[in-house]
């Protein structure tokens, strides 16, 4: 049995002011033991979330890590950095890291080794663009991404995982993909996890991410392989993500 994860993706948004008021909503709340919740935040609130969230229920992480271990890499941060915060996630190949800055399937699949080789557990994010959905080619690209991931990792590291079905078309717009759209992608991701490892696929947890909201998350929720969510505008309102993590 898969629990429910909850991960909020804060994106560029925040400050130390706000911050404390969102992570006191989030601690206030009595969450059910059968759901985790998260959140990923810019590296400069990492500390805060440590210092914060501390003994609470809720987990934190980073929205990207370096591919490189340390060194001449200005502007990089690397995953020991990272478990020096005591992060337990970080965000990999979000689309907006794709797109805008150039992140490519090859580059996805290293910083993924990294945070695997540390202890860090990596989100990875898989998702088509619209022209992409249009031109009947979703699975075509999901599974090239996820292969490109699965190829640099050995069996076991699956289990390390948590993957997230992002439809790029669905991020920040308000569309959403169906619940039916989304499990078929989420059963198609599951199955290539299962070719590599037949044991830990059905214990992967696969997120979905797009404009979910307390109105469209508990349709989402439902459908047997979509085992949590990962939130980015709903995220930045305590009552908006608990009344999605309580839909789950
Ligand atoms: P959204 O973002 O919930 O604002 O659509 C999700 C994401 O990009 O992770």
């Amino acid at each position: 049995m898969r629990h429910k994860l909850l991960v909020g993706n804060w994106k560029m948004n925040g400050s130390l002011a706000a911050n404390v008021i969102l992570l006191n909503g989030l601690k206030a709340a009595a969450l059910k033991p059968e759901r985790d919740i998260a959140v990923c935040v810019p590296a400069p609130y990492l500390a805060q979330c440590q210092s914060e969230l501390s003994g609470s229920r809720i987990g934190w992480g980073a929205q990207d890590v370096s591919a490189h271990d340390a060194g001449a890499y200005t502007g990089e941060i690397s995953v020991s950095m990272l478990r020096d915060f005591g992060c337990r996630f970080v965000i990999v190949g979000h689309s907006e890291r794709r797109i805008y800055h150039g992140e490519n399937d090859a580059m996805v699949a290293e910083k993924v080794q990294r945070a695997l080789a540390n202890g860090v557990t990596p989100i990875v994010c898989l998702g088509e663009t619209l022209a992409e959905r249009e031109a009947g080619k979703t699975a075509m690209v999901v599974c090239r991404q996820l292969d490109a991931v699965l190829a640099a990792s050995g069996a076991d590291d699956i289990l390390g995982m948590v993957l997230a079905y992002e439809p790029v078309w669905a991020i920040g717009t308000g569309r959403t993909a169906t619940p039916q759209m989304a499990q078929e992608v989420h059963a198609l991701l599951r199955a290539q996890l299962a070719e590599k490892n037949p044991h830990a696929a059905g214990r992967v947890h696969i997120l979905y991410g797009g404009s979910m909201r307390p109105d469209n998350a508990r349709e989402l929720l439902q459908m047997p392989d979509i085992d949590g969510g990962l939130i980015g505008g709903a995220s930045l309102n305590a009552a908006d993500f608990l009344a999605i993590a309580d839909a789950a």
